[in-house]
């Protein structure tokens, strides 16, 4: 069965995208390919832009769009960088209006529940740091479903 999950920030250039990536690679390396991946951001100020440039050499393929209202219906999980973006989507009309997808903070795969912090206004260590959540993550989140949804 197929999967699919949307990564949401706030902008889509940095967080969510790089996110997108990483979980799409360590799906691969335990041999997952049903899997559909997409990124999103819950504002609209960077629609159409590219990842940032700052993002440590992963290659990134992807065009900045904002949340819509359909991604609550036709994806299964979507995952949130922060608080702040998990109760902008909570309060988002697609949300509202019935959605099918498990909206979650993704920190909350892991018993920490960290927060992704918004690496746009710091150096590049912030993108290093969001790079090594960003695969701690993402196994964690496999770990989760891939039994689940088998
Ligand atoms: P992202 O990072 O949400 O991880 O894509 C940000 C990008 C842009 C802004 C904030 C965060 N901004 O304020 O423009």
């Amino acid at each position: 069965m197929t999967i699919s999950v949307l990564v949401v920030c706030l902008g889509n250039i940095c967080r969510s995208p790089m996110g997108e990536a990483v979980l799409r690679n360590e799906a691969l390396k335990r041999g997952i390919t049903d899997i559909h991946i997409d990124s999103a951001g819950t504002a609209a100020a960077h629609i159409g832009e590219d990842p940032d440039e700052r993002r440590k050499g992963v290659p990134i393929s992807h065009s900045a769009r904002q949340v819509r209202a359909s991604d609550f219906t036709s994806f299964d999980y979507i995952l949130a960088a922060d608080v702040s973006n998990l109760r902008a989507l909570e309060r988002h009309v697609g949300h509202k209006e019935g959605s099918k997808a498990t909206v979650r903070l993704w920190g909350s795969y892991l018993s920490d529940n960290k927060a992704i912090q918004d690496p746009y206004y710091g150096g590049l260590d912030g993108f290093t740091k969001v790079y090594e959540q960003c695969v701690k993550l993402s196994n964690a989140f496999l770990d989760e479903v891939a039994g689940k949804e088998s």
